[in-house]
């Protein structure tokens, strides 16, 4: 019987991950979630309508130290996802980022350390924590950037360069999380994640564009891009994060204290404009988009390369983008 807290459990990810582990009677999951992201009630809505029975919600939040420590008491592995995940909304209101992201993951860490110190803590960074990469050479093709150093892609030795509130935020998380494995000798494992997307997203215009196009170009309505659209990204469906997350429960020991690199890879970029078309051709109509200026920190192409996690864990993403974007059409067809 393992016993799994999944913070922001309510969230995108967390759903999902939720899901997975709930399929294994053994597992008892506690998801503890403050439901402040618009879609987390629809979501727990939906996982409590399922009467598992190995399943226990806490309406919480991260930043409650008291809360922390109760709810981690006993538990075997932590993945720690609640977040304020947005860039535009952490230059809004950067101390409410800051006390979310940063002390929020010190809380837990914290909380992990007194109460269960050898169960896996797996938090879910981002890209965000290599800045704008401004320093890369690219080279503009007609619809996107390539690199022209990094032909691999960007691996864990790249410069960590905070950008944004948000990236300065969840920064001081990721730093948090891999210290807290050489200082206090905890299982710690951070998760540097690119573009996420899939079934129970509910993105908006700041954060989840993936879905956000999708949803968009279902209303038929105009997509706003920010910058010229060239901007590349490596997507991954969520259901191979997911996979990948459970192969470091398994492998706790050998994973422990190591920073990784996550998305699509090299075999799953889009431009902006490159998903705009693709939708075009999946819908059979036209899309109308209009262009704003770019965002601050905002990566010109961003290409996970994912050989450290793919060596150690014998992992690789498996669902193509073409084949993940016509699933998610599908979900938010359905669940609109
Ligand atoms: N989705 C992506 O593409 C992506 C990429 C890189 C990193 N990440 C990271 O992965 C994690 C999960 O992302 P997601 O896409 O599922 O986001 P999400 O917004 O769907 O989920 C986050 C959840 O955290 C909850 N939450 C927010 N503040 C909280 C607080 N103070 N206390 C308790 N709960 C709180 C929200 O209600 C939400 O349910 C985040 O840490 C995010 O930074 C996501």
């Amino acid at each position: 019987m393992k016993k799994i807290l999944i913070t922001g459990g309510a969230g995108f990810i967390g759903t999902n991950l939720a899901l997975r582990l709930l399929q294994d009677k053994k597992n008892v999951v506690i998801i503890l979630d403050n439901l402040s992201r618009a879609g987390s009630e629809i979501n727990l809505k939906f996982l409590l309508s399922r009467n598992f029975e190995n399943l226990k919600f806490i309406n919480g939040d991260i930043r409650d130290y008291r809360l922390l420590r109760k709810v981690t008491k006993g538990i075997d592995c932590v993945f720690h996802l609640a977040a304020q995940v947005a860039v535009t909304s952490s230059i809004k209101n950067p101390v409410e980022d800051f006390e979310i992201n940063a002390m929020g993951t010190l809380y837990l860490l914290e909380a992990c350390r007194k109460n269960v110190k050898d169960a896996l803590f797996l938090y879910a960074s981002t890209n965000k924590v290599y800045g704008s990469l401004s320093h890369l050479k690219v080279r503009q093709l007609k619809t996107r950037y390539t690199l022209v150093d990094r032909i691999g892609g960007i691996d864990e030795s790249e410069t960590l360069d905070f950008h944004s509130p948000y990236g300065c935020s969840k920064g001081a998380g990721d730093q948090y999380v891999r210290d807290f494995s050489r200082i206090y000798n905890m299982n710690t494992v951070v998760f540097r994640q690119s573009c996420i997307y899939g079934q129970y997203q509910h993105g908006n215009v700041d954060q989840g564009w993936v879905v956000h196009f999708v949803k968009k170009a279902l209303d038929g309505k105009k997509i706003t891009i920010y910058g010229d659209g060239k901007q590349v990204r490596d997507i991954l469906h969520v259901d191979d994060l997911i996979d990948a997350y459970l192969k470091i429960l398994e492998n706790k020991d050998r994973c422990a204290g190591k920073i990784f690199n996550v998305g699509g890879g090299m075999k799953n970029t889009f431009s902006l404009l490159e998903l705009i078309d693709y939708l075009e051709y999946l819908l059979g109509r036209k899309i109308e988009y209009r262009f704003e200026s770019w965002r601050p920190g905002d990566q010109k192409v961003f290409i996970s390369n994912n050989k450290r996690l793919e060596m150690l864990i014998d992992w690789r993403p498996k669902i193509n983008k073409q084949e993940g974007i016509k699933r998610l059409v599908e979900w938010v067809k359905e669940n609109r």
